[in-house]
């Protein structure tokens, strides 16, 4: 419990080791160790600064950077040794870094606080994975662009309600996830514009009195400038919130693609197959086929908008400056952005091996009276009937057919007669869904042209501005 063996980054002040339990709730090495490398990174920009201003030798400079490869290698090899009485990754490298080059690794944090260094990691993090996400979603645009330049004129029943509602073709509806992505990717691409400030140099929180040049670490660390008050850069969390909110936002659209996959994949619909690489079997039922992927992409969506409320009310209330609640954005996030990570992944392997079954998704389209629209349609068109009267009068129609147990299509040109007199056979030009989908040549519309010109035109730019993961 408490020996005599104070800790040694503040040993000076304390004569009691803390209680076990103190060392357990206050570690997080246990989940920050994930840091290392933007941790390494910050200290061998601020190091480098110190020595340029003249704040450590240049021979000091150089054993820190030398220690701190050392203990990266250390880490990566797996041979590093993270001690929980250490706390965090902050001491865990400080101190390692001092048992291997000695008194200099005790300079490396002056004019730095763990304050800013873990504001400075967590945005390092952060913003690396916002540059990830950008690359995968930019492959996931790119791939359903593809299918949907192979299916654009493959007929598919558009749904309002998960109600047959008109034709459309699978590959408009693939193009719809396109325009989800893409403002996904300029959420995820407006949060890192307005993220990428450096907060190193805010020290503790007040600045410091050393002659520190915080433009040149901003600049060694890629970002556009440092913070402009170091209050608000060591207790600063929004933007791991923007991130985790637009993440949100697009692990819904991810989870929308999922439930379509898992609805499009049962035998009733039957519209789609997934090949043994993206479904798994059941244990006991020999001939199931189970969507578990699509699933839990379905599902990611819960934990990454947990994320976000969690590390709202983390941060709701809190004063300025830091306080140790603000540990507790950690764990949560990175779970967050491996999950999202791993489902617009998994989401891209989906729809590259996905195959539609166009035989069903075309009868498909067929039932449920989905040119009933195009009828009316027709009505105000060749017959001049204000909407509304078209609408009854196909209303009617569609009834007959219904009581007849037959589509439109197959309903005989004197039944709809009956029901207006001056119908003519012209209306049967309208009422295969083939037709239908042909006629939708609105801009944004699903006519297999314009699906075309959509998918080709997505493919170009995307392929000509890949992203930067
Ligand atoms: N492990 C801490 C965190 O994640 C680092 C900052 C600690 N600062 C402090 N003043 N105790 O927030």
């Amino acid at each position: 419990m408490t020996e005599k063996n104070p800790n040694r980054m503040w040993g000076g002040r304390f004569a009691l080791s803390p209680a076990d339990l103190m060392v357990e709730i206050n570690a997080s090495i246990g989940f920050d160790k994930v840091l290392a490398p933007q941790d390494v990174r910050g200290s061998k920009a601020h190091a480098a600064m110190l020595a340029e201003q003249g704040i450590i030798t240049k021979a000091d400079a150089r054993e820190i950077l030398r220690g701190l490869d050392q203990v990266q290698a250390e880490i990566e090899a797996g041979r590093f040794a993270f001690s929980e009485k250490l706390e965090d990754i902050h001491l865990n490298i400080e101190s390692r870094l001092t048992e291997i080059v000695g008194p200099a690794g005790g300079r490396l944090h002056t004019a730095r606080s763990r304050n800013d260094q873990v504001a400075l990691d967590f945005r390092l993090y952060v913003r690396d994975a916002l540059d990830a996400f950008d690359g995968a979603l930019m492959h996931l645009q790119l791939a359903l662009a593809r299918k949907a330049d192979t299916h654009a004129d493959t007929i598919m029943p558009g749904f309002t309600h998960l109600q047959p509602a008109q034709p459309v073709t699978f590959g408009h509806h693939l193009l719809a996830y396109v325009e989800m992505f893409g403002r996904d990717r300029g959420r995820f691409a407006d949060a890192r514009s307005r993220m990428n400030e450096s907060p190193l140099g805010s020290a503790a929180l007040a600045g410091t009195s050393f002659p520190i040049d915080r433009q040149m670490t901003a600049a060694a660390l890629g970002f556009d400038r440092p913070t402009a008050n170091s209050l608000d850069g060591v207790s600063d969390r929004d933007f791991a919130l923007e991130t985790l909110s637009a993440a949100a936002i697009s692990a819904m659209h991810l989870s929308r693609l999922a439930e379509e996959i898992v609805i499009w994949m049962t035998p009733q619909f039957g519209f789609i197959t997934l090949s043994d690489r993206w479904t798994t079997g059941s244990s006991i039922m020999p001939q199931k086929r189970n969507p578990d992927a699509a699933e839990l992409c379905r599902a990611k969506v819960g934990r990454i908008a947990g994320a976000f409320q969690g590390l709202l009310l983390v941060m709701k209330g809190l004063p300025l400056t830091y306080a140790k609640d603000m540990q507790e954005d950690k764990e949560t996030t990175f779970d967050a952005l491996r999950s999202f990570a791993v489902a617009v992944a998994a989401t891209r392997g989906m729809i590259e091996d996905m195959e539609p079954k166009a035989d069903a998704m075309r009868a498909a389209a067929g039932r449920g009276y989905s040119t009933a629209t195009d009828l009316a349609d027709w009505l105000v068109r060749t017959l001049k009937l204000p909407f509304r009267e078209a609408h009854h009068v196909t209303g009617t129609i569609v009834k007959l057919a219904e009581t007849r147990g037959v589509s439109l299509e197959n309903l005989p040109l004197e039944a709809m007669q009956g029901v207006e007199k001056r119908i003519t056979a012209d209306v049967f030009s309208v009422l295969s869904v083939e037709n239908s989908v042909r006629s939708r040549t609105s801009f944004g519309g699903t006519a297999p042209q314009n699906v075309r010109k959509m998918a080709r035109a997505w493919i170009k730019r995307l392929e000509k501005r890949p992203g930067k993961g």
